[in-house]
């Protein structure tokens, strides 16, 4: 499918050579062995041609008159993984990331979300993950990152591999995606109605897990059950019409959700602890941060400042799971017209999934489409 891609003539980027060419002119032989141009900065490697020569102090000088003769930040990388010392330099305007640069990397529920500092896909293995919890300023870019793990699952899974629940108390969202055969009920909106579908997904899981152990196996894959995808777009529209429901249910899926291949995408503006309280934020493992408003919230998620320093518009910190860290990446824009091609050849070529509940249970439910998918 022909999505939308970066031209990336925005920004100017100093060759390595070029620059290496003018250090050893300074005085300090040496050549560039690396080189990795990501859309917020382009990182240099150099090696000294004899290692004896290489002097810090004068490298530092020299990358800062290279700063200041090319009119570009430079920063001086001291302990550089590549060579003896690195260059970043920041890009202004920075480069662009769209759909079509990264969704090849897709695969299954690894979607690819955008490009990280070394100018590789950035991958968000959802499989894995297995909750992830997205937080950031308006404006920040939370619903653009969402329709892009939207279009990526959609793009590389049939229905019958993973179908999404999609929440969207703001009605706004997730129009797009209306009618697509992956949705296991219509879009949920409004905010009573999302703290309803909460409640029965919890309950679809309670059967999945009746249903793994009537089999004697541990796994939905292993019952040959698909994956289910819940993506909520404002965590705080739920707080408030029912934090206590709301919190549970979340908590049950983020902790049981997993053998049951469901898995919960929770964005929210608010990275308050009225709403990302202490229990959701233990249980959804994966973290990604976009922009925040001050260091307090920036703690909320990542237990640390740095979120609120993010340049906005899709630059962000994701923690994986069992990881300490966090990497920086650039998160892809998907355009509105990738998603309507993408929805329109769904619509022609998949098959929703059909649902065959017992009668009583759908007699029982709160929803009854979420357990049925009518
Ligand atoms: N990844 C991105 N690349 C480029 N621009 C972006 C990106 N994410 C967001 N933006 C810009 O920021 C605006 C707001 O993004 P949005 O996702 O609606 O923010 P939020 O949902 O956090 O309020 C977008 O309309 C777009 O112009
Ligand atoms: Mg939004």
């Amino acid at each position: 499918m022909d999505f939308t891609k970066s031209e990336n003539s925005n920004t100017a980027i100093l060759a390595g050579d070029s620059i290496a060419r003018f250090i050893t002119g300074g005085g300090l032989a040496c050549t560039c062995v690396r080189q990795d141009i990501a859309p917020q900065s382009a990182v240099y490697g150099f090696e000294c041609s004899d290692i004896y020569e290489y002097k810090p102090t004068l490298a530092k000088r020299l990358v800062r008159l290279v700063g200041t003769r090319s009119h570009v930040q430079a920063r001086f990388i001291e302990d550089c993984p590549y060579g003896d010392f690195g260059i970043e330099i920041e890009r202004n305007p920075r480069g662009s990331v769209y759909l079509g640069d990264i969704v090849h990397a897709s695969l299954g529920l690894s979607v690819s979300i955008g490009v990280g500092m070394t100018g590789e896909p950035e991958m968000l293995d959802i499989g894995k993950a297995p909750h992830v919890l997205i937080a950031g300023t308006t404006g920040s870019g939370k619903s653009v990152l969402l329709n892009t793990i939207i279009a990526g699952l959609v793009y590389k899974n049939e229905p019958q591999a993973c179908e999404l629940v999609l929440i969207d108390p703001k009605r706004v969202e997730f129009d797009a995606w209306a009618g697509i055969p992956h949705l296991r009920c219509p879009i949920v909106q409004g905010s009573e109605n999302a703290v309803q579908a909460l409640e029965s997904l919890a309950d679809e899981m309670d059967s999945r897990y009746e249903k793994m152990s009537s089999m004697g196996v541990k796994t939905a894959a292993e019952a040959g059950m698909n994956r289910i995808v819940c993506v909520i777009d404002e965590l705080a529209d739920l707080m408030l019409v029912s934090k206590k429901s709301v919190e549970n249910n979340i908590v049950r899926i983020a902790q049981l959700g997993r053998a049951a291949g469901i898995h919960l995408v929770v964005a929210t503006q608010s990275p308050r602890a009225a709403v990302v309280t202490g229990l959701i934020r233990a249980n959804m493992p994966c973290k990604i941060a976009l922009t925040c408003n001050g260091v307090r919230e920036s703690m909320i998620v990542l237990d640390h400042g740095g979120a609120e320093k993010l340049l906005g518009a899709g630059d962000a910190l994701i923690r994986r799971p069992g990881s300490v860290g966090e990497t920086r990446f650039q998160a892809a824009y998907t355009p509105a017209g990738d998603i309507e091609k993408l929805v329109s050849s769904v619509k022609a070529n998949c098959q929703p999934v059909k649902h065959t509940v017992p009668l009583e249970r759908r007699k029982g439910s709160v929803l009854r489409w979420i357990l049925t998918g009518e």
